[in-house]
């Protein structure tokens, strides 16, 4: 598929807020590949797709998820903000003819990440957050060590969201939890 036909189905797809969302995250994962030595092609086509599963309400994510066969486990079940990112694989998939398994996993980690992720699932990851269209707060200090040193922000970034998350008191996909003890302990690594 065309990146343009993407981009026309997206569109159709989307809710307006979020199809400019999606073109923020496409423009700021390429901008990030092209600094940290990444594929930009890739970047990009994983910034347009990562929410691509967002379409459909709750409900509908979770029929689907079991139409495809994407495991919904209990952490899954206690975050649906975040099955989008695993169900978005097979949408990825099945209705974008997207085979490359960097992009798709991309898309599927870009909610919580994961213990040693690539470095084009960390550009998405981030750019999710920080592309222009943005503004929560803490995102200026995000975007101020983006360029400079992508670990470092999303280690910041997590300790952002686990502060949301904890003031909640939601649950917290294990997965970010391995991805922020892979983030430390490799950048302790680093600084010895
Ligand atoms: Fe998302
Ligand atoms: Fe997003």
């Amino acid at each position: 598929m065309e990146l343009e036909e993407i981009k026309e189905k997206l569109k159709k797809t989307l809710k307006k807020k979020r199809y400019i969302h999606t073109l923020g995250v496409a423009d700021e994962a390429r901008r990030l590949a092209a600094i940290y030595g990444e594929d930009t092609d890739k970047a990009y086509l994983a910034g347009l797709l990562h929410d691509c599963a967002k379409g459909y309400s709750t409900d509908e994510q979770k029929e689907l998820a079991k139409k495809y066969g994407v495991e919904l486990d209990r952490d899954l079940l206690n975050s649906p903000p975040v099955i989008h990112g695993f169900l978005g694989v097979e949408i990825a998939r099945r209705d974008y003819g997207v085979k490359d398994e960097a992009v798709l996993n991309a898309v599927r980690y870009h909610t919580v990440g994961r213990a040693g992720m690539t470095m084009l699932e960390k550009i998405v990851y981030i750019a999710d957050l920080t592309e222009k269209n943005r503004s929560f707060e803490g995102v200026r200090e995000l975007r101020k060590t983006v360029d400079k040193d992508i670990d470092r922000t999303l280690i910041l970034c997590l300790k952002q969201q686990f502060a949301v998350q904890g003031k909640r008191e939601n649950t917290i996909h294990p997965n970010m939890v391995y991805m922020w003890n892979d983030l430390l302990i490799n950048n302790k690594d680093k600084e010895q």
